[in-house]
């Protein structure tokens, strides 16, 4: 039988080995080196496509708009645009990168806390969908900066509606204690004062983004009603809105194989094996939305309206594999004061876990090349990676060990040093991990090498694409100790 984390065409199983999109993962590794990432163009095209999908159940065209903020590569910005979405950026930096790889103005939007009057002047320049206004002191810049171009810019608000998502807390970007946007009424004092014959701003969309991996379709429900509900108060000063913009946040189920399942709180279980279904969400929000406007008279406010999207992980995370090498292993006396595995044995002695082949009298470390350089999320958020053997990838994975990167920090572990059971303490591979094998972590591919960072000296690692005509395209290339040096000034 396939192990639960296989998907057809994409990550297989064949004579034990794991092949991505049919190319076999320890050749890459061989001939690339780790640490190594490998994306997918197939899968981001069948990610995007899912999203599309979502348009035939609204009375209104949807505009998928790919968070380059989850990864930004530039080949990934071209993959994501071959396959037909657009764009949100969050920079003067990614907008350079979008318009470089060929994005139209018209298919990008700017979100961001912090916009400089030279971002806002390219922004503008360049003549871009629309800028999200993130404050009334913003919209005053912005209303500046137009004017010095005698240029009209295209801007939306951002609204922090207090709506509570399930995820994490540091992922919840909808609360008034979040650092993002304009209450509701600040925009309505907005939309009064630049009247729809502004000369340099052209208040036309709305736009609320409640966080990332949101589990429940309830809350893209509430967050499109209140979208309509401002789009009502909105239209009574006389605006016409062009949009709503409902933002990201699509989970990714990253708990697809479940054998570590009891090693979660049931709080991160669910948070890490959401699934939603696109179309099922807008269906159900557009429903209760078509029913509220109906209910008020209101549907005509639906009609030349567009709604966007801004999902980055829901596109990439799972596009994505690390290949990671284990360069170091050792044994250490069973831990058995401290809460975090003392528990997790109670826990696994009544579990399917207790059949581990390991007598679990010493635990086994087994140090990587894959560390929080990499996948920042895993030290921030404690965030979780499913991790098999790439060239073993079809034997029972049971036994257990203590997995750790590279970096100088005893916090640079796969399991919570906190002992608060966000990740599992053990990872589960094949018997006797040694030095040299080529392990991967999947679902890789969202807001990790856009935050990588070369600390400890450590080189930016490679990056590979697999062409859906089956070519392997090196789209990153590993950096060379020069390039540590690269802006260094002595
Ligand atoms: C404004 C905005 N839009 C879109 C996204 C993308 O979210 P996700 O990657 O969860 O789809 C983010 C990231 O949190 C964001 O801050």
């Amino acid at each position: 039988m396939n192990p639960a984390w296989t998907i057809e065409n994409f990550l297989e199983v064949r004579n034990n080995q794991l092949y991505i999109n049919g190319a076999l993962a320890i050749d890459l590794a061989n001939e690339f080196d780790t640490p190594l990432f490998v994306f997918s163009e197939a899968r981001i095209r069948h990610n995007i496509e899912r999203l599309k999908r979502a348009e035939s159940v609204i009375d209104c065209p949807l505009k998928i708009c790919y968070a380059a903020k989850a990864n930004s590569n530039m080949a990934i910005l071209r993959a994501v645009k071959d396959a037909g979405s657009d764009l949100e950026v969050n920079s003067g930096g990614e907008l350079f990168k979008a318009l470089k790889i060929g994005f139209k103005p018209e298919q990008i939007i700017f979100n961001g806390t912090s916009k400089t009057e030279t971002e806002l002047e390219e922004a503008i320049n360049a003549g871009i969908y629309a800028i999200n206004a993130d404050s009334f002191y913003e919209i005053e810049l912005i209303e500046t900066v137009a004017k010095k171009l005698k240029k009209r810019a295209d801007v939306s608000l951002r609204l922090v509606p207090e709506i509570e998502s399930d995820t994490l807390h540091g992922l919840q970007t909808a609360l008034l204690t979040s650092k993002f946007g304009m209450m509701p009424d600040e925009a309505l004092t907005a939309f009064r004062r630049w009247q729809p014959d502004d000369e340099f701003l052209n208040l036309c969309g709305i736009h609320l983004h409640i966080g990332s991996q949101n589990p429940k379709a309830a809350s893209y429900a509430e967050a499109l009603k209140l979208l309509f509900e401002n789009l009502r108060e909105i239209d009574k000063i006389g605006h016409k809105l062009s949009h709503l913009n409902l933002g990201g946040g699509f989970p990714v189920n990253y708990l697809r194989d479940k054998s570590h399942e009891q090693q979660f709180s049931d709080d991160q279980r669910e948070l890490f094996s959401a699934t939603l279904e696109p179309f099922d969400v807008l269906r159900e929000a557009w429903q209760i939305v078509v029913k509220t406007a109906a209910a008020q008279n209101a549907t005509h406010l639906l009609e030349n309206i567009e709604l966007l999207l801004e999902p980055g992980r829901s596109v990439i995370a799972d596009a994505g594999i690390c290949l990671t090498s284990v360069r170091n292993r050792k044994e250490r006396p069973l831990q058995k004061s401290g809460v975090e595995s003392g528990e997790w044995r109670e826990k696994a002695e009544d579990s399917p876990l207790s059949t581990l082949h390991s007598p679990l009298s010493t635990d086994v470390w087994l140090l990587t090349d894959a560390g929080f350089n990499l996948l920042l999320s895993m030290e921030t958020y404690k965030w979780y990676y499913h991790l098999i053997s790439a060239g073993r990838a079809g034997e029972a994975h049971d036994a257990p060990y203590k997995l750790a990167g590279p970096l100088c920090d005893g916090g640079d572990v796969y399991f919570d040093i906190d002992g608060q059971n966000r990740l599992p303490d053990y990872r589960l591979l094949p018997e006797n991990v040694q030095p040299n094998e080529v392990l991967a972590l999947l679902n890789c591919g969202a807001y990790s090498i856009a935050q990588m960072f070369q600390y400890n000296g450590r080189q930016l690692p490679a990056i590979v694409l697999l062409k859906e005509d089956g070519a392997i395209e090196l789209i990153r290339k590993r950096d060379s100790y020069e390039d540590l040096l690269i802006n260094d000034v002595w």
